[in-house]
């Protein structure tokens, strides 16, 4: 960069939400720079998050389908053995392979893509430490915050990534451990416990909460999930809080309370996973140099056009309010270069979905049934099992089922849950329906492929409004 140029626009952070700002901008005739300090574009979602964790999940499951679900499909497999470097190096290339991707999308699309740590200098300066060593300055008319989040840590565990690690750890291990530790049960702590479980790690997941899988999962739904994932070999530790932990010996020993207080006992193991959440991260920026502040979880306070008080400075993704999806600051990344250059810009917020990668996958958007419950208001539920599914049945894949629930009066669809092999395909059918405010009939009436999993869907939307077929 040069330091006399005065972009339009600079974004600090090559994220999702930083990378597809600039991607749109530069689309929007803009000038535009991007500053990421990572030496690789993507942020967290595709160096050390996502596509990482997709790929380790996607190929375990393979290896431990083949280890143990081949016999009765007329499959008789040699000796299986794992090659975790090999495993390692195929997720690698697909990283690379989408960061360099995005790097290409840059290029194309005239963003300049300045390779460095970004702090304010003033209300529109930017100086940038630069990985290469030196340091320059850029202006910009408009600045996006794009800076991401943070593990969280737990107090008294220093994360070394080795022996205590967080997901970053996990998506790296040189070799299966024997017994590892998960602390905290939501969508971290479950999909990279599929992941070493299946490899052959005896894997306990303590949670605090009474469910698993946070809670924005429908508690119905939580309940299959634990049994199936029990079924798997993960071992469960539900309402208990870790309270302490200790890496000082040749393990680590973690001491455990009921979360409502009382029973208290140890738990044994060579790693633990600290998966308590992340939070926001804005470390270094220099907010305090133009008076910035965050609120009490970090997150940059920001108005319903994303602007901080500052309204040429907005914030987008995991470092300000709302759910840390990928897919949400994408949304948010087309929403505030829309709100610069044409005044308008729109996210559903009651429209996002959620996936968990484990097998079966479990994918929800819209409301729960505990959620509709507190609200007090009045709803009905459908549902169909894949058991009952054509498809499913065929696959030898039958665990899960679609469950509906819509307003009882309208039939108003205001949340879709779904636990099976395809959950996190299928739930766009679902945003798409609570999108347009479609009603259960709307869904059932529309004709769906034969023999498909997305039958079920449409015979769930079937069962709320009126009666499924197959069930
Ligand atoms: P980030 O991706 O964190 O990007 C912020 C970037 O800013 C980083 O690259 C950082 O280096 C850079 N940066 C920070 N400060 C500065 C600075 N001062 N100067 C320059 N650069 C800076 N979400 C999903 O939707 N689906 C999933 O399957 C999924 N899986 C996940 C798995 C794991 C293990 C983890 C940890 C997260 C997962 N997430 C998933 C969440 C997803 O990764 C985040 O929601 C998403 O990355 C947020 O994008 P972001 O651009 O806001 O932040
Ligand atoms: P999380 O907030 O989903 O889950 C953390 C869990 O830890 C909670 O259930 C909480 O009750 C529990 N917990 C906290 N302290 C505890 C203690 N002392 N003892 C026992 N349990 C305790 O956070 P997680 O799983 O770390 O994920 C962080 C973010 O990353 C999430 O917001 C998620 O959206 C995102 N992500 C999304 C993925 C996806 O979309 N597939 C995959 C991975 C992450």
């Amino acid at each position: 960069a040069t330091e006399s140029e005065e972009k339009d626009l600079v974004i600090i952070g090559g994220g999702v939400a930083g990378y597809v700002a600039a991607i749109k901008a530069g689309q929007e005739g803009l000038k535009v720079a991007c500053i990421e300090k990572r030496g690789a574009l993507g942020g967290t979602c595709l160096n050390v998050g996502c596509i990482p964790s997709k790929s380790l999940l996607n190929n375990s499951h393979l290896y431990h389908q083949i280890l143990h679900d081949t016999k009765n499909r007329g499959i008789d497999v040699g000796e299986v053995k794992l090659n975790l470097a090999q495993m390692m190096k195929a997720k690698d290339t697909s990283v690379s392979g989408l960061t360099k991707g995005v790097e290409f999308l840059f290029k194309k699309n005239n963003v300049e893509y300045i390779k460095g740590t970004g702090a304010f200098a003033d209300e529109h300066t930017i100086k940038v430490n630069l990985v290469d060593g030196g340091e320059t300055h850029v202006r910009g008319k408009n600045i996006f915050i794009a800076t991401g989040s943070e593990s969280t840590p737990f107090p008294g565990l220093e994360v070394d990534e080795k022996k205590v690690i967080t997901s970053t750890g996990a998506l790296a291990l040189k070799e299966v451990p024997k017994k590892m530790a998960v602390i905290g049960g939501g969508i971290i702590g479950l999909e990279m416990a599929s992941v070493w479980s299946r490899l052959g790690a005896e894997v306990t997941v303590v949670e605090f909460l009474g469910q698993i899988g946070g809670p924005g999962m429908d508690a119905e739904v939580a309940k299959q999930a634990q049994k199936l994932l029990t079924k798997q070999g993960l071992k469960f530790k539900l309402n208990t809080k870790v309270t302490a932990g200790d890496a000082g010996g040749e393990g680590v020993k973690l001491s455990l309370e009921a979360a409502k207080g009382g029973k208290e006992e140890t738990l044994d193991s060579d790693i633990v996973l600290v998966a308590i959440g992340r939070r926001a991260y804005t470390s270094g920026l220099g907010l305090e140099a133009i008076g910035l502040e965050t609120d009490d979880r970090g997150r940059l306070v920001i108005d319903q056009e994303y602007r901080t008080k500052l309204p040429h400075i907005r914030v987008i993704g995991d470092c300000t309010f709302g759910p840390m999806l990928a897919h949400k600051a994408e949304e948010e990344a087309y929403a505030a270069v829309e709100f610069l250059t044409k005044n308008y810009g729109h996210v559903n917020y009651n429209a996002i979905p959620s996936v968990m990668y484990t097998h079966p996958e479990v994918a929800w958007v819209g409301q729960n049934e505990q959620e509709l419950k507190k609200e007090g208001i009045n709803y009905k539920v459908g549902s169909f099992p894949f058991s009952a599914n054509s498809r499913a049945k065929t696959n030898l894949d039958t665990d899960g089922m679609v469950k509906f629930l819509a307003d009882a009066e309208t039939d108003r669809i205001l949340g879709v849950h779904i636990i099976g092999a395809n959950a996190g395909e299928m739930i766009a059918e679902g945003t798409l329906a609570l999108e347009y405010g479609a009603s259960t009939e709307d869904v059932a009436r529309t004709c769906h492929a034969h023999p498909t999993l997305a039958e079920a869907f449409k015979e769930a939307a079937m069962s709320t409004y009126s009666k499924a077929i197959h069930y």
